[in-house]
């Protein structure tokens, strides 16, 4: 028997205040992004904003529906609007925010799993790796180097050929 260890690092920032000038911009609209984003049910307004390989800025938003599960997080539509719009087009990095109604928005949330297993696929069909910034409204922001890191022992395409 062997243990195998998973480790990643990541960046840590105390506020908005401390980004370079293009990743402050991303994250300032996905935190307006927000208000775009469908959540009478839950009350939690996600936003997403991306920019692309060829500087193109794509936005995405939670849009809930009455039937529960047939609702989609911000992440999803982000992509599935970058894929319909660009495509082909690698997503250099995403900044995600939110808003929630019913508390505090100041720590950083992070994608969900569903939304991890879909960044994962769209790094590997362009074959880019995807940044990710994570903030609230305020507070502290973290940066992910690539989407991937966020999904240990992921399943993919591989796993359906081998
Ligand atoms: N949500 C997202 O949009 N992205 C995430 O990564 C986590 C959750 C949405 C889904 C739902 O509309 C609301 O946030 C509460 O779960």
């Amino acid at each position: 028997m062997q243990k195998q260890d998973f480790s990643f690092s990541f960046e840590v920032y105390d506020s908005i205040d401390e980004l370079t000038e293009q990743d402050a911009w991303l994250l300032s609209e996905a935190r307006e992004v927000t208000q775009h984003a469908y959540a009478p049910y839950s009350h939690f307004q996600v936003g997403a904003i991306a920019r692309l390989d060829n500087g193109e800025i794509v936005a995405g938003s939670n849009q809930e529906n009455a039937s529960f599960p047939v609702g989609l997080c911000a992440e999803r539509v982000l992509l599935a609007s970058a894929a319909s719009l660009f495509p082909k087009v690698p997503v250099d990095t995403i900044a995600i925010s939110y808003h929630n109604e019913l508390g505090e928005s100041k720590h950083p949330i992070s994608p969900c799993g569903m939304c991890r297993q879909s960044l994962l696929e769209y790094e590997s069909r362009v074959d880019h790796p995807i940044r990710i910034i994570l903030g609230g409204l305020e507070g502290k922001v973290y940066i992910i180097e690539r989407a991937s890191m966020l999904l240990p022992l992921s399943f993919t395409s591989h796993d359906l050929t081998a």
